[in-house]
């Protein structure tokens, strides 16, 4: 028998670092690196999720024939030369700044890699793995269909941009990806609604998320304007950006002067007050960007005759816009890469590395080959006990029978209960490993979790987790959802009259009206973002639930990331601890030990702890 081929891919360099491992094609790990060194978005060299997966898959480097990168950074700085000499004196200054950087550095990604890897492992420097590049778009289309559950798929990537394409059409079948057609740089969806971002007064690449929640308070009556001059949108969906109002091609900024002679002023100021310009902005470019989204579903659909969509790219986190997707029905079926954004590259370079470089045939199976994205770290139960009393944390042991019915009474009696279990997940959202659970049922969970425990204001409601045997008689979806990456209607039977009290409010007040049985997760126009938990996905959230259901009627909970605002989610259980403790979260528990917060000696800390995370 031959020895298990493992293959690394990675992505870093531009934001979110990640790791991942395969085994013979297997996914092993995944992890983003952020989780490790504590700071968001981390976008050094991975060192500490390449030496988690390593540890989970149990080799060393040796035992790696090949490390795929996420991108080609000689195509990449083909594309920022070219667009130089496109936009001539214009871009002078930056031209300065940046191309020496690429030639010395940036460009030589192989070479920086050796080195990196030579410093991390000097024991293995004699026989570093093989360094191979994957396109950009070619790691998220493979990060889209090959761990999805189809054989045949058609593929659709949209995003910022990586070298030269910023959306990109494919037909997965069995271990190929056939390119179809892509869209180039300047013009890109994804930067688009980060220019709106922006000038909403969000931070680009975090901030997206922010816009898209603000859409519901508003009406979409700045469409036009974005239609007559930001992009010009076919029938067909493909588009062009009129560039007299960008600058993010050669310039220092994503947007010029001109942006704000059409939204009648200049824009808001971080953190300024949220005025209704922003909220119809929002909504104005969440319009823009469905409608151009069902344009090239549909052609992508006729192209390909496929009934199966795959899609991934930042923009494919847009669960609003998948929500639309999905009721469209232009696709029977559509599977979204939780990992879409550029850390789920560092999975899709690998998987690509397998099945298109080495050609490693893509055998059937049942379901997608996530593992409910639990592709991290974990931490075992003697560990566990042994970090939590290093941290002078007061703390008792649960049996497995009696830990989530004793939770879900907690749950039940309205505190808010800090819930780390098993293996960390890989991807933006917290699915129930390393998540804040609260009753989606009280009416004052949604600004107890975020005042008090965020540490934010939010427009947002949180999202619910729900029983996937009863997600239909609460939510208006007939699928499983097990990613939260589809906001859907919340049932009518479960929807409530709003007082004349409520329908008084205005603006973010909005959201504290009683909508439905469950508030807590639900906005202001019905809507939520929905996670399914299933037979197979995770275990203890399922039995959390049903004990939940049992004494109460309700299959849903509350689910928030484990972390505060700007800080990543946290990955062990003295990340966990110190962020339960610097909050007002009731309870906290780590895999069968239960911490409540009365209980816990002071926590003595030098400074305030909102100084070491930057706001997103
Ligand atoms: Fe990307």
């Amino acid at each position: 028998m031959n020895p298990p081929s493992y293959i690394l891919g990675l992505s870093y360099g531009y934001h979110d670092s990640a790791a991942s491992l395969l085994r013979d094609g297997e996914i092993i790990a995944a992890a983003q690196e952020e989780r490790f060194t504590r700071v968001k978005q981390d976008a050094r060299f991975p060192q500490n999720a390449i030496r988690y997966c390593l540890r989970e898959a149990g080799v060393n480097l040796n035992a790696i024939s090949t490390v795929y990168y996420y991108e080609n950074p000689d195509k990449k700085f083909d594309r920022i030369i070219q667009t130089y000499l496109n936009f001539g004196l214009h871009g002078l200054k930056s031209f300065v700044q940046e191309v020496p950087d690429w030639l010395l550095n940036k460009r030589h990604v192989k070479r920086a890699l050796q080195s990196k890897f030579q410093q991390l492992f000097p024991s293995s420097a004699a026989s570093l793995p093989h360094l191979e590049y994957i396109d950009h778009h070619e790691s998220h289309a493979a990060a889209a269909f090959f761990p999805s559950p189809f054989q045949q798929a058609a593929v659709l990537c949209v995003d910022g941009v990586g070298e030269w394409a910023t959306t990109s059409a494919w037909i997965g079948s069995e271990n190929r990806l056939t390119p179809l057609w892509e869209i180039r740089f300047p013009h890109s969806l994804g930067l688009l609604y980060s220019a709106i971002t922006y000038f909403c007064g969000f931070k680009v690449d975090s901030g997206e998320y922010k816009l898209m929640g603000l859409a519901p308070y508003g009406r979409p009556l700045y469409a036009k304007q974005i239609r007559e001059h930001l992009i010009d949108v076919k029938e067909d969906g493909s588009f062009w950006l009129n560039m007299d109002y960008f600058d993010y091609a050669v310039g220092n900024s994503m947007i010029t002067e001109k942006f704000s002679h059409i939204f009648s002023g200049p824009q808001r100021e971080p953190e300024g007050l949220i005025t209704r310009r922003e909220f119809d902005l929002a909504a104005s470019i969440q319009v823009v960007l469905e409608d151009t989204l069902l344009r090239l579903a549909r052609t992508l659909r006729k192209q390909s005759g496929i009934r199966n969509l795959c899609m991934a790219g930042g923009v494919a986190l847009n669960c609003v816009a998948n929500g639309k997707l999905l009721a469209s029905g232009i696709f029977d079926q559509i599977w979204v890469q939780p990992a879409s954004g550029d850390a789920g590259g560092a999975l899709g370079a690998a998987l690509a590395g397998w099945h298109m470089r080495e050609q490693a045939p893509r055998l059937p199976q049942s379901g997608d080959r996530m593992r409910a994205t639990l592709l991290g770290s974990s931490y075992d139960d003697a560990e566990v006990a042994a970090s939590l009393r290093g941290l002078g944390a007061v703390f008792t042991r649960l049996e497995d029978t009696k830990l989530c019915p004793h939770v879900a009474q907690l749950l039940a009696q309205g505190n808010v209960v800090g819930w780390f279990q098993g293996r960390m997940e890989f991807g933006p959202r917290a699915l129930g490993s390393r998540s804040i659970l609260g009753d989606a049922r009280n009416r004052d969970m949604q600004s107890v979790m975020n005042l008090k425990i965020k540490n934010r204001e939010s427009f947002r409601p949180f999202a619910p987790v729900v029983l996937e045997e009863h997600v239909g008689e609460w939510f208006d979806i007939d699928r499983d959802s097990p990613y939260m990456l589809f906001v859907v209607g919340v049932q009518q039977q479960k929807r409530r009259q709003t007082s004349a009290e409520d329908q008084a409010l205005e603006g973010i007040e909005l959201l504290k009206c009683i909508r439905s049985e469950v508030p807590a997760v639900t906005h202001i126009d019905y809507s939520a973002r929905v996670q399914t938990v299933g037979a197979n996905a995770n275990p203890r959230l399922r039995e959390l639930l049903q004990a939940f259901h049992a004494q109460t009627g309700c299959p849903v909970l509350v689910n928030t990331s484990f972390n505060v605002r700007g800080e990543p989610i946290v990955e062990s259980p003295a990340n966990a601890y110190l962020c339960f403790m610097r909050t007002q979260m009731d309870y906290l528990v780590v895999g069968n030990y239960l911490i409540r917060k009365s209980d816990q000696p002071a926590l003595v800390e030098q400074g305030d702890w909102r100084e070491e995370f930057a706001l997103d």
